[in-house]
């Protein structure tokens, strides 16, 4: 593989971009690789970069890509929304449509807010769940990322994790205070604080934690929390990002029957292109402004052009939800299934999490991996020989331990047999570690 391009682009990127990246992880630092690749173009399953070579991707824009790059359908939409005109400062027809849509998949949602980014999303709905309970103080869990807005940004997941730390300078300790956290999954961690505290205005939770690397949830902790919040008068806050319309069209609260008051939404929802979302009970949205006092607001929120690609993407998966979502998962399971038969023909131990379309492989000899630190404790140096090998020979695997591997509807067999080939190689080289 030539690199040279890539290389020589990211000396330029240094001079005028914070590490060469404007999202930390694309940086590709804990892996051992002093340049990232820079993307090109890419279609389908694969991606090329600017030394053109040719990639199976299992990054996926980290989600949305959940029907493959460049789909037709979405781009057919994408290019009549853009002869319609890029932006207006004024409601269009088609946001209507796009709320439609998500409230049809989505039935805990009886109003839905466009935002520009997830980011954007998890914070107001935030600060939404703090106006209706009227309380302070809000409960995420380690390891869980809800985007980089101050009072999430405790114990905060992939993005800061691939780094090496756990919570963002820059913030300060009144918002710190306010931000409780616990491991993922402890619902008598969970029960004894809100026993001690009744200032908590909400649990947001990733409800398939998918940037600690995938853990596997217990439904059990999903009812749990469900009941505690609505005991003690806390709203309960999905952050499906990540997991909505990936892991079923209705994302992990269809999947485990859990009803949250409020879904924040990304990604997917935008078909690629910059859009996220947050909604729940008319009782809660109907306090955002400008009909109640919860302000939240974006010149480009709604873009006409991003919530297009949403639409497309979302009609596409609804009119193929039977197969489509099917189908994902046997993808996983077959990748999944073959790793494990690799991992022992090499003697390389790992502990595979999967939910859906997502996967992660931890190179560890623990027969399970369930909380932060147990990601923690997985190999690093394994992780950068594993996602080094697949870059050289043609497969892009997320740059940290701490991600998920996406599968989309756009992998074929043939990609994935070639990807199972070259991880047998890499298992290979690990194994002389
Ligand atoms: C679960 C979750 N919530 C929120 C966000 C933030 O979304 P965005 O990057 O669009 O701001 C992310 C981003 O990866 C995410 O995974």
């Amino acid at each position: 593989m030539r690199y040279e391009n890539s290389a020589e682009i990211f000396e330029k990127a240094k001079k005028v971009i914070p590490g060469g990246v404007n999202s930390p992880v694309r940086a590709f630092g804990s892996v051992n690789k002093s340049y990232p690749i820079f993307a090109k173009k890419a279609k389908g399953s694969k991606i090329w970069c600017e030394d053109d070579n040719e990639y199976i991707d299992y990054i996926c824009s980290w989600g949305p890509m959940i029907l493959g790059h460049n789909n037709e359908r979405v781009m057919a939409g994408v290019r009549e929304a853009i002869e319609d005109g890029s932006s207006f400062g004024l409601p269009t027809k088609m946001e209507v449509e796009l709320a439609e849509l998500v409230i049809k998949c989505y039935p805990s949602i009886e109003k839905i807010r466009l935002t520009t980014s997830g980011t954007e999303a998890t914070m107001a709905a935030v600060r939404l769940a703090r106006a209706y309970t009227k309380k302070n103080k809000i409960l995420k869990f380690e390891g869980c990322y809800h985007g980089h807005s101050d009072s999430l940004m405790v114990k905060a997941g992939s993005g800061l994790l691939t780094d090496g730390y756990q919570d963002s300078n820059g913030i300060t300790q009144g918002t710190i205070k306010d931000t409780l956290t616990l491991p993922f999954g402890r619902m008598d961690l969970v029960k004894e604080l809100f026993e001690k505290d009744d200032d908590i205005a909400c649990i947001i939770m990733e409800p398939v934690p998918a940037n600690m690397g995938i853990i596997e949830t217990d439904a059990e902790f999903l009812k749990g929390v469900r009941e505690l919040c609505t005991a003690k008068n806390s709203v309960l806050i999905f952050d499906e990002v990540i997991s909505g319309f990936r892991l079923a069209l209705g994302g992990a609260q269809e999947l485990f029957g859990v009803t949250p008051d409020l879904t924040t939404l990304g990604k997917i929802i935008g078909g690629g292109y910059p859009v996220g979302a947050f909604g729940g009970k008319n009782e809660l949205m109907d306090m955002i402004a400008p009909v109640g006092d919860v302000y939240h607001a974006g010149t480009l929120s709604g873009n006409p052009v991003s919530v297009r690609a949403g639409y497309e993407t979302i009609s596409e998966l609804l009119e193929n939800k039977d197969t489509l979502y099917k189908e994902l998962k046997e993808k996983v399971n077959y990748i999944t299934s073959n790793i494990e038969k690799i991992s022992e023909k090499h003697n390389v131990p790992v502990c595979i999490n999967k939910q859906g379309s997502l996967f992660t492989i931890f190179f560890t000899d623990k027969d399970e991996i369930k909380t932060l630190d147990d990601v923690i404790e997985t190999d690093t140096e394994k992780y950068a020989k594993y996602f080094n090998v697949m870059l050289d020979s043609g497969v892009v695997t997320p740059p940290s331990k701490y991600e998920a591997h996406f599968v989309s509807a756009a992998h074929t067999k043939d990609d994935m047999d070639k990807t199972l080939e070259i991880m047998d190689k890499a298992f290979e080289e690990i194994s002389k570690m």
